[in-house]
């Protein structure tokens, strides 16, 4: 692994690999009583949050401390940045107080690789703008993994406002990575221009593409990224009803997969537009799933970031006796990250 994870394209198949195999074996300590390993001891790790977020905070919380890492969670709401300090010297700040790794949601696409050039800790992207989601990514392969036991070969289609999903771009990189055939199904006004050189095919008629879907990702229409409170969504459609007719996964629709597909959600999800409640709820829904499998996912990557040279099972559930987790390994060299 390298010491930062910015984008889903940072991956490699082995990589790749690498972290859904570690999550894997770090899901079993989920299983147990006490849900704690000794690994990342000794470690910080800061959630630097500038966006709202309920599962992304939550489970890197969560998983940071099964690994017994010390955790400071930072909100924009009620720090200094609201007197104008910048996220530069907000980083530095929490930097001087000994963090290892900075977990970091913002607003601005590229804030996290700028982020990885001030401080010297690790930097994990938990969601930069329309840019990338590449945790929601590798826990939404892991879910695929699970569920239908490889990840190649797969026909994932991906549907709804593409143009402001982070959580797309990342799945588009990472699934090609992983080989699996992407489709993305929008309105014409929710593709990104540019978007015929992503890794995937487009299409604009979900009920042609369904029936040959393994995977159907809802996405959510993200009202907040089209003007102050949403005021621009009827210059991508004409209305929720409208959107939901042509782009939504109702009943009907859902009986057109096959026996063994399933259908993930990334969350928050706006049932009845996007999603009918009875699909949401259903047997193929894995959305409850996508959470759980979230913790797993992040303990693996805080655990290749910051302390990858120890076993990430194996030492006892609880006590201290586990050697110190290795240092920090340097950034490859001349593997630059990409913004
Ligand atoms: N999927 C996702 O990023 O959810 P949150 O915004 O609740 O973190």
């Amino acid at each position: 692994m390298r010491r930062h994870l910015l984008s889903a394209a940072d991956l490699s198949l082995e990589d790749a690999t690498l972290v859904l195999d570690t999550a894997e074996e770090l899901a079993q300590v989920s299983e147990r009583t006490v849900k704690k390993l000794p690994t990342l001891r000794g470690r910080t790790v800061v959630n630097l949050f500038f966006e709202d977020s309920t599962r992304t905070r939550t489970s890197f919380e969560l998983a940071a401390k099964r690994l017994s890492a010390d955790v400071i969670n930072f909100s924009a709401k009620g720090s200094s940045v609201s007197k104008g300090e910048t996220l530069k010297d907000t980083a530095l700040t929490l930097e001087a107080m000994g963090s290892d790794a900075v977990v970091i949601r913002h607003s601005w696409s590229g804030a996290p690789a700028n982020l990885a050039r001030w401080i010297r800790g690790s930097v994990v992207n938990a969601g930069d703008g329309t840019h990338e989601h590449p945790t929601q990514a590798l826990l939404d392969a892991f879910t695929m993994r699970k569920r239908l036991g490889r990840i190649e070969g797969l026909a994932v289609t991906i549907v709804g406002d593409v143009l402001h999903s982070r959580v797309a771009r990342s799945n588009v990189l990472l699934l090609s990575t992983l080989g699996a055939d992407v489709t993305l199904v929008a309105p014409p006004t929710l593709l990104p221009v540019g978007v015929e050189t992503w890794p995937a095919s487009v299409s604009y008629d979900l009920d042609a593409v369904l029936p040959k879907s393994d995977v159907v990702m809802m996405l959510r229409v993200q009202r907040e990224r089209m003007g102050p409170s949403g005021e621009k969504a009827t210059a991508y459609f004409p209305s929720s009803r409208e959107y939901s007719r042509r782009y939504g996964l109702d009943v009907r629709r859902a009986l057109a997969l096959a026996d063994d597909a399933i259908v993930m959600h990334p969350g928050p999800m706006v049932r009845g537009m996007e999603i009918a409640p009875e699909v949401a709820d259903g047997v193929r829904s894995t959305i409850v799933e996508q959470v759980a499998n979230g913790v797993s996912v992040r303990m693996a990557v805080l655990y290749l970031l910051l302390g990858g040279a120890a076993p990430a099972i194996g030492a006892p559930d609880v006590g201290f006796d586990l050697a110190p987790p290795a240092p920090l390994t340097p950034p490859a060299q001349g593997r630059a990250t990409p913004a």
